[in-house]
């Protein structure tokens, strides 16, 4: 069965789109395995949200299957709620134990996550800073949020942004609300990685399926880069790879 779809390349872009989100979430799947594998001691940058779920999952059987170790690999997450401890079923960091951490193993002292419950917040957010400064990560995976966001950059971050604290638009607030675990409201600060720390990654991978992904997904590959969609600034980045499925690609022109 061949569930791709489309491929297409330019200098810095490649476009994938996949008949299904399954399909589309083991491509991105394999381009972390493949990385890992020819670098164990690779530095990614991890999303959380619905849509690596698939992902993870398949990274997860991987490690089962004896496939891969992720020992050496060092983690770093895109983003984490203010408020939220570690402990919390809702925070991003449980998010990550129950999807990957717990079932692999990747080595605790390599996960960096951002403390949602840090006594200080700016403090936590320039520790985390000074962290991704002292790096390079060699694969940021992505997610998408329905206004173009990519970690907690809403519309109008700035393409020189660094890790910081943000407020959550209104759209935002109610996308994640089906996600939540044990809150009744989504916290309305998040600490995000910034664009510029997003786009000092060697390669990104970005994941969208879903028909409500599709304005954001057009936005994204087809709009010059601006403010009013974040994503649309990975277009000036080198080495961008899309994993789309079916119905986030139905908007784009070709
Ligand atoms: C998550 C993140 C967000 C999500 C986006 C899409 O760490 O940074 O940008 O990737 O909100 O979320 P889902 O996948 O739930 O639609």
């Amino acid at each position: 069965m061949n569930d791709l779809l489309l491929k297409q390349s330019n200098n810095s872009a490649k476009i994938e789109v996949f008949a299904t989100a399954q399909a589309a979430s083991e491509a991105v799947a394999d381009r972390i395995l493949a990385t890992v594998r020819s670098n164990p001691k690779a530095v990614l940058g991890l999303a959380t949200g619905q849509t690596p779920r698939r992902v993870y999952a398949k990274l997860v059987d991987a490690v089962k299957n004896g496939q891969i170790s992720f020992s050496e690999a060092t983690t770093f997450n895109l983003d984490e709620y203010c408020g939220l401890s570690a402990s919390h079923a809702d925070s991003f960091a449980a998010y990550m134990q129950r999807e990957l951490f717990a079932a692999t193993d990747f080595d605790g002292d390599k996960i960096n996550l951002i403390d949602g419950a840090a006594p200080d917040m700016h403090a936590e957010a320039k520790r985390y800073a000074q962290l991704l400064a002292a790096s390079q990560i060699d694969l940021q995976l992505l997610g998408i949020g329905t206004n173009g966001h990519i970690g907690f950059n809403e519309p109008g971050s700035s393409s020189d942004s660094r890790v910081r604290i943000v407020e959550l638009s209104e759209e935002t607030l109610n996308a994640n609300q089906p996600t939540l675990i044990e809150l009744e409201e989504v916290p309305g600060k998040a600490i995000t990685m910034g664009i510029a720390d997003i786009l000092g990654a060697r390669e990104i991978i970005i994941l969208a399926t879903g028909a409500a992904k599709a304005e954001a997904m057009r936005r994204s590959i087809e709009d010059l880069p601006h403010a009013a969609c974040p994503a649309s600034y990975l277009s000036s980045h080198g080495n961008v790879h899309w994993f789309l499925d079916a119905d986030s690609a139905a908007l784009l022109s070709k």
